[in-house]
């Protein structure tokens, strides 16, 4: 797929929009975004969960059942919102950052501007428009729609507090062998651009709490979440956990493209963590 080729260029150049223009997506898209979403392979995560998605068109934040969406002035003027659906537990919210994220990427080869959307915006009325069943909830929705080339003041603003035109060093999440050690990218070798894409991904707030081990004969890479303290609380999920199914996908896409073959699995290494807010999340190995 064209798509999967270009996707290094597709991390650089994402990032979330805010704001749209009037113009609607053209049905020809549409119809590839529906193909890509009935693509059993796209909505799968590394654990073998499925996520499920909405198309909900809308017309000044209205949909076509009337409903009003909420989104607290952070949105303007999308032409629909995708809406993301999964189970209601720990390894469900990291899968659901993996399988989404890629449909993110995929939106925006297809140059459709997107945002993550976890807290700021009304979940009770888009419950009016999803049949929800068991177990799931929405975690995450995204606007779509075509970037405003002029910025409205409130998408610089919310840029500036979330600090989102930067990421964290190399140095603050990215270690060799035990925690004690940062890992360059010269002794990455092979693992430099994926962990490179890994580092750009987006995160809630831009909190970025990956945290990377790479082991010293470069075959296990292990993902570890560093947890900030309180953050999320009055979510009542751990939004956190979708951030990190969001860089492993950046991590194994990159992989992918760059040929280097490998899987995911549950690998724990004997090494002492930094602090009690580090987790072990899951391992890639080299295949
Ligand atoms: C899981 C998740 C939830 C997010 N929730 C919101 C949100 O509720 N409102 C919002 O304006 N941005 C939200 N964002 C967007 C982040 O603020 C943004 O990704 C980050 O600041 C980095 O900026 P960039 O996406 O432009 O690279 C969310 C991002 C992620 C990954």
């Amino acid at each position: 797929m064209d798509f999967e080729k270009k996707v290094i260029e597709i991390i650089k150049k994402r990032k979330s929009i805010r704001s749209f223009r009037d113009d609607p997506i053209p049905d020809e898209d549409y119809k590839k975004i529906e193909a890509y979403l009935q693509n059993e392979e796209n909505l799968v995560g590394p654990r073998g969960k499925k996520g499920r998605f909405q198309i909900v068109p809308v017309n000044r934040d209205t949909t076509e059942n009337g409903v009003k969406i909420g989104t607290y002035g952070f949105i303007k003027n999308p032409r629909a919102y995708i809406v993301g659906i999964m189970e209601n537990d720990k390894e469900a919210l990291v899968e659901f950052g993996y399988i989404f994220e890629k449909l993110i990427l995929y939106l925006t080869y297809l140059n459709i501007g997107t945002c993550w959307l976890g807290g700021t915006f009304n979940r009770n009325s888009f419950k009016e428009e999803i049949d929800l069943q068991g177990n799931e909830f929405i975690p995450c929705i995204t606007p779509i729609g075509y970037s405003t080339e002029n910025k409205r003041m409130m998408d610089k603003t919310i840029r500036f507090f979330a600090g989102s035109d930067n990421r964290k060093p190399w140095k603050d999440m990215l270690f060799l062998s035990d925690f004690n050690t940062m890992l360059t990218k010269e002794k990455a070798k092979d693992f430099e651009a994926p962990l490179e894409m890994l580092r750009m991904a987006p995160s809630a707030s831009n909190k970025q709490p990956w945290r990377v081990l790479v082991d010293e004969n470069k075959e296990r890479i292990h993902f570890y979440l560093e947890h900030t303290l309180t953050y999320g609380e009055k979510l009542g999920f751990e939004i956190q956990r979708i951030d990190m199914g969001i860089a492993m996908r950046h991590f194994d896409l990159t992989c992918k493209r760059l040929n280097i073959n490998g899987r995911w699995k549950t690998k724990k290494p004997k090494v002492s963590v930094p602090n009690e807010q580090f987790e072990y999340i899951i391992t890639w190995e080299k295949n």
